[in-house]
């Protein structure tokens, strides 16, 4: 369905396929380094989603960047597996011992990187392109070339050595943006002159230091260009790389070309880079942020709650992309929002109730708190006269076994549903463990959305305020709030708070 047209003047294929490089340019983000594992998770699930290439890095670079580009090219995965190469056949030579199924060689075009990067003139880049990529094509069927620095180097030499390198046999030519300084309309223009004076295939590689990453590269899918690539999360050198989700989600639902890329796994896929790379995206991120598909106006809950397209694509929803709506409580909520949430766990206030509620949770939210799910449920009771006491899980003990030798080990002894439970778990740090063990106690699988510590004094004895957020397995989400002078004690309580909330709903176990 696309009713109304959002693009003018696109040659946009059919179908475009997807080069990911979250393992190799994603891990050049600074503070970014993936372990052995959790790259060869990162590769498997970037193949799951239907990545057509993954990145795996560059053999040449260090014996453990081989073995890690060896082992994902021995996954037996469905993508192909391409290893990066500078033009040089030491390089394209570790790529081959890889195993990997593609080798791209790049070299600096522009005259700033020529120069001053690998002191060669431009007839000598010409040689060079030629030579190595008729090297990588006697040993290995797949070779990309890219012009390094492509954007900001004169066109018509650009056209040349583009040209020299479908000659050679490069199966697939790379136009990288390397320092993000191209424009949508200029990406348009220069992709285009490239496929009518090129006979190749055309790929694209946007940085981000204007933020127009994803635009320049929906430009060049405007323009013709066959393949995008992109990385999880946006990552990458300096202010990163095209984000996948978001380039995926403007191909297929704006364009309406197809990427193979299971959309509904793009929040996961997401979480799951987070998770191995330690590195926060924030809530506003498009697509898979916290609050890609949240509201908390009045008049876009109200409008959201008749018909979702009101405030929201539409041609995009969080189903699609594996994301959940939510209505947030804040300073501009309104009561139609306020109903629904008090609604979905069972409390149906008068109309001269929820007046009161409304106006509490926007007394208590313009004094700058985050009003939780919890504090909106205390509110409601409170002013509906009831108490509702149908805790799932009380806590009885919490032991914490850590120190500087020590594997932080969690034991705790609590209640559920009127029974005894006894169980331990580890974690990296005491909180990690405290939560495990919490969790462990839950017979249904319950996820850990969203931490948050805030020290509310200062000095050592801070108090400290934990709000968590837990998601059980039909999507429902829950915040909760605790604050203690021992955090490890403000987190448990924060995470059974959470749980009782879910038994709202759904009664856990
Ligand atoms: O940004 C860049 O130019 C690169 C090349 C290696 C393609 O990452
Ligand atoms: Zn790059």
């Amino acid at each position: 369905m696309r009713a109304i047209v959002f693009f003018v003047d696109s040659h946009a294929k059919e179908s475009i396929t997807v080069f990911d490089t979250t393992l190799r340019d994603g891990e050049q983000t600074p503070g970014i380094s993936f372990k052995f594992e959790q790259k060869l998770e990162i590769a498997r699930q970037l193949s799951d989603i239907g990545v057509h290439t993954i990145e795996a890095g560059f053999p040449a670079s260090s014996s453990a960047e081989l073995d890690m580009v060896k082992a994902i090219a021995s996954l037996g995965l469905d993508a192909k597996i391409c290893g990066l190469a500078r033009s040089k056949k030491e390089d394209v030579d570790a790529c081959l011992s890889a195993g990997v199924d593609m080798v791209h060689v790049f070299i600096p075009t522009s005259d700033v990187q020529r120069t001053h990067t690998i002191n060669k003139s431009r007839e000598e880049v010409l040689t060079i392109t030629s030579d190595i990529i008729s090297y990588v094509r006697e040993h290995c069927d797949l070779c990309m070339f890219s012009a390094m620095d492509a954007t900001r180097t004169d066109w018509d030499y650009l056209i040349r050595v583009f040209q020299t390198a479908a000659e050679a046999g490069a199966t697939i030519i790379n136009v990288p943006d390397t320092v993000g300084v191209i424009t949508p309309s200029a990406m348009k223009l220069l992709i285009t002159r490239i496929g009518r004076e090129v006979e190749c295939p055309i790929d694209v590689h946007c940085h981000n230091d204007f933020g127009l990453a994803v635009a320049n590269t929906i430009s060049a899918v405007e323009a013709g260009a066959s393949q995008v690539q992109v990385t999880v999360n946006g990552l990458g050198e300096r202010a990163g790389n095209a984000d996948l989700a978001q380039t995926v989600m403007v191909i297929e639902s704006i364009y309406g070309s197809s990427t193979g890329i299971r959309k509904e796994r793009l929040v996961e896929t997401s979480r799951l880079v987070t998770r191995c790379g330690g590195f926060a995206i924030p809530p506003t991120q498009p697509v898979v942020g916290e609050n890609a598909f949240s509201h908390e106006s009045g008049i876009h809950s109200h409008g959201v709650i008749a018909c979702s397209a009101t405030f929201e694509p539409g041609i995009m929803t969080p189903e699609m992309v594996g994301h959940r709506r939510r209505l947030t409580l804040g300073k501009h909520v309104g009561r139609h929002a306020v109903r629904q949430m008090l609604v979905d766990v069972h409390l149906e206030p008068s109309d001269k109730e929820l007046d009161a509620i409304v106006e509490k949770v926007k007394t208590v939210s313009s004094r700058g708190k985050r009003v939780t799910d919890a504090d909106l449920y205390e509110i409601a009771e409170s002013a509906m006269g009831i108490s509702t006491n149908d805790k799932v899980i009380e806590l009885l003990d919490l032991a914490i076994m850590t120190g500087n030798h020590a594997i932080p080990t969690a034991s705790i002894r609590a209640i559920v549903h009127g029974t005894e439970h006894v169980f331990s778990a580890t974690g990296n740090g005491p909180v990690d463990a405290a939560l495990k063990a919490i969790l462990g106690v839950i017979p249904s699988p319950v996820q850990l959305k969203e931490f948050n510590i805030e020290a509310i004094s200062g000095g050592s004895d801070a108090l400290g305020h934990v709000t968590i957020a837990v998601e059980d397995q039909h999507g429902h989400v829950f915040d909760a709030s605790a604050s203690s002078d021992d955090i490890v004690l403000a987190s448990a309580e924060a995470m059974i708070n959470a749980l009782n909330l879910l038994n709202r709903v759904e009664k856990i176990g």
